[in-house]
């Protein structure tokens, strides 16, 4: 019988390409964004048929503003229609919807809509989603830091990492990003220290099965040292090297 591959635990991804999806068949860029709300339908259902826990995806970032008006409205209509649409669907699945970033300047249609999910998919266990909505790195950590400075508390690795929006999973093991850059673009700054990178050239409203279980396969072959020598790591199972 073949060897079951480890599975990560924690998979994020950065779901670039829509646009260069969408321009290349001569569409306006939010058509690539709607066919990438398909590919994250797909791909969550993926992520629980293969035991993966977490999904975090990064939908919107802070620098978006600065895209064109229609694309910026664009994205806000699709997240409205997306938590409409979609949200009794992955009820159904067991999927746990959190939506990290900053909510001061959403609409109040669709501040409300990720409350609602939010509560809405409150006890479900199969898997949990992060979507990373009006969300940077760097906008996490000051934040975090601002927290603890109210509090009064000393702003060190344990509080910080209490005090992040994302401090209700593990780590991501895993980081995917499609669409060929080599980059992290602000995603998840403090979380991926000792995450595994992997960058994949498909766009990704063609991000498919097939390309995740080329992900994780890759993942499986590395090996996850977290500071420590090949040879101190070498006889521990791959299931144990998680952060916890
Ligand atoms: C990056 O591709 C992608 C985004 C900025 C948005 C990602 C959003 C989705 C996949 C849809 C899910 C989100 C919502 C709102 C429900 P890009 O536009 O930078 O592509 P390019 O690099 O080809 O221009």
């Amino acid at each position: 019988m073949a060897a079951k591959l480890p599975v990560p635990c924690h998979i994020a991804i950065v779901m670039d390409g829509n646009g260069r999806w969408a321009t290349r068949r001569l569409l306006p860029r939010v058509a690539g964004h709607k066919q990438g709300v398909d590919a994250l339908r797909r791909c969550v259902h993926a992520c629980i048929e293969r035991g993966v826990g977490v999904l975090t995806v990064f939908a919107f970032s802070s620098e978006n503003w600065q895209r064109p008006a229609d694309e910026v409205s664009g994205l806000m209509e699709l997240m409205a229609m997306a938590l409409g649409r979609e949200v009794a669907q992955l009820q159904k699945a067991g999927v746990r919807l959190h939506f990290i970033g900053e909510r001061t300047r959403l609409s109040d249609k669709v501040r409300g809509g990720l409350a609602q999910a939010e509560s809405a998919t409150a006890h479900n266990t199969r898997l949990v989603l992060n979507v990373c909505f009006n969300y940077g790195g760097r906008w996490e950590i000051a934040h975090a830091a601002a927290a603890l400075a109210a509090r009064g508390e000393p702003i060190d690795e344990v509080g910080l990492s209490r005090a992040m929006g994302m401090a209700h999973v593990p780590d991501p093991d895993l980081l995917i990003r499609t669409g060929g850059e080599k980059r992290i673009s602000n995603f998840l700054l403090w979380q991926i220290a000792y995450s595994e990178l992997y960058f994949s050239d498909v766009l990704w409203p063609e991000f498919d099965e097939a390309e995740l279980d080329a992900a994780i396969a890759d993942y499986a072959r590395r090996e996850r040292r977290f500071g420590q020598t090949s040879q101190q790591v070498v006889a521990i199972p791959i299931a144990e090297k998680r952060t916890a």
